[in-house]
């Protein structure tokens, strides 16, 4: 692939997926800080007084990240975009784009959970990830291994338990389970 111009949303009935923009900062910040109780055992970076202008700046360094290809972060919002229900994302952490290896990572503000949300983006981003617009080989979900809700969401996306690293590197990170689905996998098994 000589260049890669990442497509920037997926609409489906139930919710958009978006890159972050500019000025969405005010209302990420308002589902951390009301959603503190139910982030703060997974979410290293969750504060009940997060800032307005620290969300701002995530978003718009995603936004930079996004177009330059190092990371794709992204949040999920009601259909009609006004709503900011969590965060999501193909993430690269760090690792190049010609890997064609990412991760998804997820979290929803508390309002949202517990309603099978989360599985349905899952599903969402596998098939949008595995599809033409994106060159994804490899998709992962890794999650503490205490995360019994994170857990599950990986095994209901069909997503194989690969092995659980010990000590993870990346700050706030414990014993992690690592899983994963394979592109040809994914397609073998599509209905
Ligand atoms: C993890 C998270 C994304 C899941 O979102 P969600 O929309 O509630 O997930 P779903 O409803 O699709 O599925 C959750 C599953 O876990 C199960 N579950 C939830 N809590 C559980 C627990 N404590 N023990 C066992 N299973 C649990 C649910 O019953 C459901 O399974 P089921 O459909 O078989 O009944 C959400 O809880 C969240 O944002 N948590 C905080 C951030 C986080 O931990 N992110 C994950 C980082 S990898």
């Amino acid at each position: 692939m000589s260049v890669f111009f990442a497509p920037d949303r997926l609409e489906t009935p139930e919710f958009l997926i978006r890159s972050y923009f500019p000025g969405d900062g005010a209302r990420i910040a308002e589902a951390i800080r009301t959603s503190y109780d139910s982030l703060k055992e997974f979410v290293s970076w969750a504060s009940p007084d997060y800032s307005n202008d620290s969300a701002e700046w995530t978003a718009r360094r995603g936004r930079g990240m996004y177009l330059l290809n190092r990371d794709y972060p992204m949040g999920i919002f009601s259909p009609d975009g006004e709503r900011f229900l969590g965060g999501t994302g193909y993430r690269l952490f760090g690792a190049p784009l010609e890997e064609y290896s990412v991760e998804i990572s997820m979290w929803l503000r508390g309002s949202a959970a517990g309603k099978g949300l989360a599985t349905r983006v899952l599903l969402a981003l596998l098939d949008w990830g595995f599809s033409d617009a994106w060159p994804w080989a490899k998709i992962m979900w890794v999650c503490d291994v205490r995360n019994a809700a994170s857990i599950r969401v990986a095994q209901k996306g069909g997503l194989t338990l690969e092995g659980t690293m010990r000590r993870h590197p990346l700050p706030g990170r414990p014993d992690m389970h690592q899983f994963a689905i394979l592109r040809d996998e994914y397609h073998r098994h599509a209905p």
